[in-house]
């Protein structure tokens, strides 16, 4: 559904009217495609203090934008604060930062660097937790569509792990991601053979792809040379059909909660998954004390148990093979709560348990990492069947003044799913234009 408020701003009468007001004012956000697949400008690179982390200045120059030391309208800042382990060293985030945060250009990214906070040293964990308050706090205030994040190395990590978590970060991938904080592990990058299409020469399975977010994520997978096959239920075939058609994947018709989903999966794939994304969703939302037992039911159902399940039974059977990927979708319903969404929020946050229990040990155990997405407010059916007020707000109420698309949770399902993105694991990355629900 069209949101016209950002229409409105985007035109000289709108945005007088709109400024006048004191109405939010949301910039037009700049996603990937073919032609502009980069950002438009240098990265200026800064270090508060001096550097914990080996090799940040090699890895920087691979991330897909040129280098620069001048602070002259750059597209993207990274501030590397691995080694800031002092209230005081906390001056120098301020002292390098502060001159050229206002030279940062249009749709630009800050990326800060940090550590895992430590639990031995105090002084350290006090520092390093300070960065996420500075960071999510720069990210309300940055305003015209730029971002702000924190990513995080473990001790004796070297930079390389975070290269591909760089590269989205500092691209028109990241569009609607914000105030985000990211923890790496200390694992070293599987090879990348193509960088054009990072994903050729695996499987990728989407479930409740035939509309909506899932077939934005089966797209995007095609686009980075997966091969795709796209689940959803048999109620839905013709769509279903109709979307696998447009991207050369495969149509599977399943319903998710069968009880022999996973070997229908696996016999799908014989040759493996590479990739496994659990989106098929649903809500049947009422108050608790409304909701009769089915609709509850139906919701853990389909939302978590199914992705339990067959999470369970694929690893199990070894058809995920090493440096496979499961991405799973959670909602920021699962970690701020909503009216009428017991159901729903318990599902969603179930996702973000299970993904930080069993991501190190899926990645120990079969060398797998599994991780999730949390949308916000995205521009889909779902939302367009929720009442204009509660919507209009949903659309506001993050730091963006906007919804996101489809293609911005796609877009990072795609980064989880990289090959060379083996340091990210059991994360739960928000794309909600940083949603002040549950900030
Ligand atoms: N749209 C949003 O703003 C938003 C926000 C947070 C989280 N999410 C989550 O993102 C995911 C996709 O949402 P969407 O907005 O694209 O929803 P959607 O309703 O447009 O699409 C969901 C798809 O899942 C399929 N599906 C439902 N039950 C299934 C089952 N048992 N087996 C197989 N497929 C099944 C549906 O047929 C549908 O095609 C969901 O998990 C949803 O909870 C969406």
């Amino acid at each position: 559904m069209a949101d016209r408020y950002l229409h409105l701003t985007g035109t000289a009468p709108g945005r007088f009217l709109t400024r006048r007001l004191g109405l939010p004012q949301p910039a037009p956000l700049r996603r990937w495609t073919l032609e502009t697949p980069r950002l438009d400008g240098p990265l200026l690179h800064l270090t508060a203090g001096t550097s914990a982390v080996a090799g940040v200045a090699e890895t920087l120059s691979r991330a897909g934008l040129p280098l620069t030391d001048r602070a002259d309208r750059p597209a993207a800042i990274v501030l590397d604060a691995t080694g800031v382990a002092t209230a005081a060293g906390l001056g120098d985030v301020h002292a390098a930062l502060h001159p050229v945060v206002r030279s940062l250009a249009p749709g630009g990214r800050i990326v800060v660097l940090g550590t895992v906070p430590s639990p031995d040293d105090h002084h350290q964990a006090a520092a390093q937790q300070a960065l996420e308050g500075f960071v999510r706090s720069l990210g309300k205030e940055i305003e015209r569509g730029s971002t702000v994040q924190l990513v995080r190395f473990p001790g004796g990590a070297s930079a390389q792990a975070a290269e591909s978590t760089l590269r989205f970060l500092l691209s028109p991938r990241s569009a609607y991601v914000s105030g985000q904080v990211i923890e790496l592990t200390a694992a070293a990058p599987d090879p990348v053979a193509d960088p054009a299409a990072p994903l050729a020469g695996r499987t990728a399975l989407v479930t409740g792809a035939a509309r909506g977010i899932g077939a934005a994520v089966a797209s995007v997978l095609a686009r980075d040379g997966a091969q795709v096959i796209a689940l959803d239920v048999p109620g839905a075939r013709e769509e279903l059909e109709r979307t696998a058609d447009r991207l050369g994947a495969t149509a599977l018709p399943l319903d998710i909660t069968a009880p022999d989903a996973a070997d229908r999966i696996a016999a799908a794939a014989p040759d493996g998954l590479g990739v496994l994304v659990h989106n098929a969703g649903i809500t049947r939302d009422r108050r608790l004390a409304n909701m009769p037992a089915d609709r509850w039911a139906s919701v853990i159902e389909v939302n978590l148990d199914s992705v339990l399940r067959t999470t369970d039974e694929l690893l199990e059977a070894g058809a995920i093979p090493r440096g496979g990927r499961i991405v799973a979708t959670a909602s920021i319903a699962g970690i701020a709560g909503n009216t009428g969404q017991t159901n729903y929020a318990a599902g969603k946050a179930g996702i973000i348990g299970l993904v930080r229990s069993l991501g190190p040990r899926a990645a120990a155990d079969h060398g797998v990492t599994v991780n999730a997405v949390a949308p916000g407010f995205i521009e889909t059916k779902m939302t367009a069947a929720v009442p204009l007020f509660i919507r209009e707000a949903g659309r506001r109420m993050n730091s963006l003044s906007q919804g996101g698309l489809p293609v911005d949770v796609a877009e990072a399902v795609a980064w989880f799913a990289q090959p060379d993105s083996t340091a990210v694991n059991g994360q739960v990355l928000r794309v909600c234009g940083q949603s002040l629900l549950g900030a």
